[in-house]
């Protein structure tokens, strides 16, 4: 395999190495991960996370265990275990198909391939997607964002984040609003910290702020990432997004989804068949850091937890992808139904 140096992911002497995401931003800590389940519990964990980066994480990760030798029955089982490790990021399932059609197709060298083709790839749709999005963006713009779509989230430059970061790029004189992004805050701590060390300008706030931002017409316009989009246009995203749509549309802000064709799912009509992960009640009830436990709800306190909510397409003005940018009438003609790609 060759080397790779990202900014959440190397690749060194074939082995996948992740940077802790769930220590940032008070630590950089880099995991050598060496078996597979390894790997599903780093995604499981959100050690590593993003739908763009959990399909590249585990596509690389089948290539460095068929590079060390081993067995197709047993790459067939780390696949089929990788893509059930999260259920609503449709990236990882589309990584891990194609795997499984490679090792059949052409055996231990076609995984390989393929893997290191998912993980190329998406780093020039990533570029692609930054390049149709950041054309929407006029000078000035205050830009609003969610939990973290970046270089973290993905193997290139991000979906959402990497829009922002080209229109930054150039010279737009854009802000950014980023939301913590409740419960695991992957704004406060992933996108906060990506923004800083590129200099992107932005200002943190609490979820709950953004309504009032709007009434008082500081955001001009809101661009978030993507798990998964229905054939229709509706849009599973981190939960919160869904909340962000409504507040958008009654301010008359434009609000833009911004994902790789990687994140279309065609076989679903609508949101309502994309499965929502429901996770634990611990993180909603407080944080494990390195310090220890910090609970600040009782430790039997009934939780909600769902991962993730649907963005129905009715909310959504824009669709970034790698191909173009599709507006409300292009999606209800069925833009979005082919899927597609810009890169063969
Ligand atoms: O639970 P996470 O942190 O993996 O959720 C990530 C998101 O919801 C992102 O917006 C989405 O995966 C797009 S990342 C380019």
């Amino acid at each position: 395999m060759q080397p790779r140096d990202g900014l959440g992911l190397k690749v060194h002497d074939g082995r996948v190495c992740l940077l802790d995401q769930t220590r940032l931003p008070q630590e950089e800590v880099w995991l050598t991960i060496g078996s597979t389940p390894e790997m599903v519990e780093a995604i499981r964990a959100l050690r590593v996370r993003g739908a763009p980066m959990i399909g590249v994480a585990a596509a690389l990760h089948v290539a460095a265990r068929a590079e060390a030798g081993d067995e197709a029955d047993t790459l067939a089982d780390d696949i089929a275990a990788l893509r059930a490790a999260r259920p609503t990021a449709v990236n990882l399932m589309f990584a891990m198909d194609r795997l499984a059609a490679a090792l059949s197709r052409n055996g231990i060298s076609g995984v390989i391939a393929t893997a290191e083709s998912i993980a190329d790839r998406d780093v020039m749709l990533c570029e692609a997607i930054a390049d149709n999005g950041a054309a929407l963006i006029g000078a000035g713009e205050r830009i609003l964002t969610h939990c973290n779509t970046g270089a973290l989230a993905t193997a290139g430059i991000g979906t959402a984040a990497g829009v922002i970061r080209r229109a930054h790029e150039q010279d737009k004189g854009i802000s950014v609003w980023v939301d913590e992004t409740r419960p695991l805050l992957q704004g406060g701590r992933l996108t906060a910290w990506e923004f800083g060390q590129i200099g992107v300008p932005y200002t943190l706030i609490t979820d709950s702020m953004a309504a009032a931002l709007m009434r008082e017409e500081r955001i001009d316009r809101v661009i978030v990432g993507a798990d998964r989009i229905a054939a229709n246009g509706d849009v599973a995203n981190k939960i919160g997004t869904y909340g962000l749509a409504v507040l958008a549309r009654y301010h008359e802000i434009p609000f833009a989804v911004a994902a790789p064709y990687t994140t279309l799912d065609p076989e679903c009509e609508t949101g309502a068949a994309i499965e929502v992960e429901q996770r634990d009640a611990a993180e909603v009830r407080g944080v494990t850091g390195p310090a220890g436990d910090l609970r600040w709800a009782p430790a039997d306190a009934p939780v909600h937890n769902p991962a993730f909510d649907i963005t129905p397409a009715t909310l959504i003005d824009h669709w970034i992808l790698d191909i173009g940018v599709f507006g409300p009438s292009d999606v209800a003609a069925g833009a979005l139904d082919a899927g597609g790609a810009a890169f063969g």
